[in-house]
């Protein structure tokens, strides 16, 4: 074991609960816990801010070798993510960022750069780590890999639900679609394609509520003396 204790991944799509649920159980264990589409989302925002294209994979690769970050635990247990030290906070959030970053992601070499800087971030362990790439690229020796799935249908059922507590009316359709079409790409690129791990547990978060999501890992990870 490291330093700090585990190294445990959570992959998934997007809208499975892999943040609530690895936030959650990162609490009960005493670890830290990084979100890694933060890393993502961080240079998609650069990339627009900067006025660079998306698709340019040279542009994208120096602008991510340009940015410095770092990562305070707070007491709930996230890493909290500055960079060049700003926290650029709900930027990162907006459906528009997400899009972006999935797109600045297909590009092999940016990708090496940001997960150098997640394996810095968990290399004395005693985190959870969740994103697309975690069990099969970033902690190849992961000690507990998760993946985690649910239908388009139920993701995009969730995210209306999230986005009418934020105030917005979005459409149901349009956010399906969206959704789709982000876990095409995701699944479909050249460079670290979103695919389970070997070995990894396999939660379909479908019919679960995310108490019982927690309580399924938490059982799972007791077998590996977390
Ligand atoms: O999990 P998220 O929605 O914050 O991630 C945003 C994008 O970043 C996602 O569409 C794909 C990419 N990503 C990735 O390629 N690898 C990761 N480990 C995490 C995120």
């Amino acid at each position: 074991m490291r330093k700090n204790g585990l190294v445990i991944s959570i992959d998934g799509t997007a809208g499975t609960g892999k943040s609530s649920v690895g936030k959650a159980v990162a609490q009960k264990l005493g670890y830290g816990f990084l979100s890694t589409g933060e890393l993502y989302r961080a240079l998609a925002y650069k990339v627009f801010e900067t006025h660079t294209e998306p698709e340019d994979g040279a542009a994208v690769l120096a602008l991510s070798k340009r940015l410095r970050f770092t990562f305070e635990r707070q007491p709930d247990a996230v890493l909290k993510m500055f960079v060049d030290g700003e926290y650029l906070g709900a930027k990162l959030h907006l459906e528009e960022t997400g899009n972006v970053a999935s797109k600045v992601s297909t590009h092999k070499e940016a990708r090496a750069v940001l997960t150098e800087k997640m394996r810095q971030a968990g290399a004395e362990g005693g985190i959870i780590m969740e994103g697309r790439d975690i069990g099969t690229v970033v902690f190849p020796d992961a000690d507990v890999k998760i993946y985690m799935t649910a239908s388009a249908e139920e993701r995009a059922k969730r995210r209306v639900k999230q986005l009418r507590e934020n105030g917005e009316n979005p459409d149901y359709e349009h956010i399906l679609a969206l959704i789709k079409e982000r876990d095409y790409r995701d699944s479909h690129r050249a460079a670290s394609p979103l695919k389970p791990a070997q070995g990894a547990i396999i939660i379909d978060t479908s019919t679960l509520n995310l108490e019982q999501v927690i309580a399924l890992v938490l059982e799972k990870i007791s077998h590996y003396g977390a």
